[in-house]
């Protein structure tokens, strides 16, 4: 075939712009500044700035390594069967009345993002909708903004975030649920909110769930920080576990790959909870048809890492003490930059949201504007909506930083 029927082929393919969170990465890795840093990615960085190999996660692929029954044939359809019904149990609780019920599907997935696709496809296909759309917070992660539309469901926003007071525009959320057609699905960040850090409270948690069980909507979870939020898994499982205690209808997106430390892995899960175990088989077997035609079989490594890590009582404990070592740096990141701040720099305005968010992110509440000129002129790497990675701060880098904010803010960089 000749260059030019091949070039009239596929002349209508327009150029994509990149990702606007990995293009901050790229950008990062090539600049040369020695001041650089990338509060870019969610990824959690130690206080060298390096990634950060959970102990935990090298004492688990020892054991792996010296295992002579681990091989590498394919994993079941749905996955790995211990990795699924432990990862189940993490989220909900072991006593929890659904997982003693059986009345959970759940599928290992691509990371989160696979298990958001295939909850989306699942939907997309099976829902009883009285309108195809899905509810996501404004803003939100912005790969939610892609998945759903790829399997041809249209998103709207809620309100989330108010600008005024850098905190949750709770009564303009609590109308949309209160106005969407009943059994409108919303999609839910279980806990560390991406991109804000502004959770609901314990309260307002109970306060969305009345509104949700009145209309009949659904609860769309993504749970991609429990345990890396506030540094304690059961706490930050409490949203999901208190929506399954009430009976909302809901299905869990979890992911792996902060808390654990396992990005690269792509280790996810999907949990759809059914009326009933019969329910709950005849969903698992749909979700095995859709896997199968899109992946096959899940990958197995990071599945077993994490197996061994939840069926293994010493390996948990010292799980829960990695996950304390990780959310315990970034909450002190939180509070020296809100010291260096309000006490140092006197930078105008107030900061008492950077210690009363929570999670990998903080929402600055600077602008566009400001987010370019810290990029460009600062060599600092953020989203342009203000979004900072708090993993990306350290002893090193944040006085650096709160500086260059400092300057920003007052309109001098
Ligand atoms: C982020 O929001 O930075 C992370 O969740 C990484 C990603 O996949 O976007």
């Amino acid at each position: 075939m000749s260059d030019t029927v091949s070039a009239e082929r596929w002349e209508a393919v327009p150029l994509a712009p990149p990702d606007s969170i990995f293009k901050l990465t790229a950008a990062y890795k090539a600049d040369t500044h020695p001041n650089k840093v990338n509060l870019g990615v969610g990824a959690y960085r130690d206080d060298d700035s390096k990634p950060w190999v959970l102990p935990v996660v090298k004492k688990a692929t020892e054991i792996l390594l010296n295992d002579p029954t681990v091989d590498h044939e394919y994993l079941p359809i749905t996955g790995l069967p211990e990795y699924t019904a432990a990862a189940a149990r993490l989220v909900f609780g072991k006593d929890s009345s659904v997982i003693k019920d059986e009345r959970v599907a759940s599928v290992q997935t691509i990371s989160g993002t696979g298990a958001n696709h295939l909850g989306a496809l699942f939907l997309s296909k099976f829902y009883g909708w009285n309108e195809k759309r899905i509810y996501v917070s404004d803003p939100t992660w912005v790969n939610h903004h892609a998945i759903f539309p790829q399997v041809g469901i249209p998103v709207s926003t809620y309100p989330y975030y108010d600008p005024q007071t850098i905190g949750l525009a709770f009564p303009a959320f609590l109308e949309t649920l209160k106005t969407a057609p009943a059994r409108s699905v919303f999609l839910l960040h279980a806990c560390a909110h991406n991109p804000t850090g502004v959770d609901p409270t314990r309260e307002q948690w109970g306060q969305i769930a009345d509104a949700m069980l009145e209309k009949g909507h659904f609860a769309f979870f993504d749970s991609a920080y429990q345990g890396f939020a506030s540094g304690d898994l059961e706490n930050d499982a409490w949203a999901v576990r208190e929506f399954a205690r009430r009976s909302v209808p809901l299905l869990v997106c979890q992911s792996f790959a902060k808390n654990a430390g396992l990005y690269g892995e792509r280790v996810g899960a999907l949990h759809i909870v059914a009326p009933s175990k019969e329910g709950a088989a005849r969903i698992k077997s749909q979700l095995s048809v859709l896997a199968r035609a899109e992946i096959s079989n899940p990958p197995a490594h990071g599945a077993r890492l994490v197996s061994l890590i939840l069926n293994s009582d010493e390996l948990f404990e010292d799980w829960k003490r990695d996950i304390k070592t990780m959310a315990g740096r970034i909450i002190a990141m939180r509070k020296e930059l809100h010291r260096l701040l309000t006490e140092e720099l006197k930078t105008p305005g107030n900061w008492d949201h950077i210690v009363n968010q929570i999670g990998m992110f903080s929402f600055t509440g600077i602008g566009p504007a400001q987010s370019q000129a810290l990029v460009e002129k600062a060599h600092i790497y953020l989203t342009s909506n203000g979004r900072i990675s708090m993993a990306g701060l350290n002893s090193h880098n944040i006085r650096y930083f709160a500086t260059q904010l400092d300057k920003a803010v007052r309109g001098e960089l």
